[in-house]
């Protein structure tokens, strides 16, 4: 059974009196405990199909499962992060990192010894009483990663969590997010427009292509695991990256 489903899935927004397809019949396995990357141009849906996984958003037609349960709402079990972490400025990286687990109701000594850990995971000891000002972009996005973690979700779905850092910084992002896999072991759906952040994170990567999205093509990433940032040098990386160059640029 996949972790995450999608069968002939259609999504139709109405606005200003006319229609768009923002998705079309879009089919998609995510095997539980892997890493699927979800590749496409600006506009191809690929933040509704992960709305849709989240329960943020219902399908206009088809069906979304998630550990063959349909999709009707959020849950716990399925975890978000957002380009921008969204931290609340009035509180300290460890208060931002328990407040969901706090205001959720859970009993403080079920999340601190996880909390402890993850922070040191995510490289922030020693920042637990630092403001969100006084992080860069990329220690924001750490918070917001342990933050996903602390609530122990069976499913990590990330909507372009580095899109916004400069390049030195997502380098160390996407090492911090193979290690924080390995350790962890989550299913994860990662979206991004980014060729070589797919190849280099993912074990699938599905290409949309744009208006309206459409799954385009599915393509198995067979570099070995532990992976490291060293693998950007390595020939079979840039034979994957050409062939799903080669796809993208073929469908245009
Ligand atoms: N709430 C909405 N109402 C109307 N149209 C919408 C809505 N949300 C998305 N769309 C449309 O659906 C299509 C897909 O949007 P979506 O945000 O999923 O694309 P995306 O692949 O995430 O783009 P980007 O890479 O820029 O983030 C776009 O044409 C968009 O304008
Ligand atoms: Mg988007």
């Amino acid at each position: 059974m996949s972790a995450i489903a999608l069968r002939q899935v259609d999504k139709i927004y109405e606005g200003g009196g006319r229609l768009v397809t923002a998705l079309d019949h879009i089919d998609l396995d995510v095997a539980q405990g892997t890493f699927a990357a979800i590749l496409g141009p600006s506009g191809c849906g690929k933040s509704t199909l992960l709305n849709l996984v989240a329960g943020f958003e219902a399908p206009s037609a088809g069906a979304v499962t998630v550990f063959g349960q349909t999709v009707r709402k959020p849950g716990p079990q399925r975890a978000v992060v957002f380009q921008e972490a969204a931290l609340f400025p009035w509180l300290s990286v460890w208060d931002n990192l328990v407040f969901p687990a706090t205001i959720a109701g859970t009993p403080k000594a079920e999340y601190e010894d996880l909390a402890r850990e993850l922070i040191i995971t995510v490289g922030l000891a020693g920042f637990e009483k630092h403001w969100p000002d006084q992080l860069s972009g990329g220690m924001r996005q750490r918070v917001g990663l342990a933050r996903a973690l602390l609530m122990r979700p069976q499913v990590l779905l990330m909507d372009e969590p580095f899109g916004a850092l400069d390049a030195q910084t997502r380098l160390q992002m996407q090492e911090l997010l193979l290690s924080v896999w390995e350790r962890y072991r989550k299913t994860i759906v990662f979206i991004t427009h980014d060729i070589d952040e797919a190849v280099l994170l993912a074990d699938t990567v599905h290409v949309m292509s744009a208006r309206p999205g459409r799954m385009q093509a599915r393509i198995d990433i067979d570099l070995p695991r532990p992976r490291s940032i060293d693998l950007l040098m390595q020939d079979r990386f840039n034979a994957l990256r050409r062939e799903i160059f080669s796809l993208i640029r073929g469908a245009h």
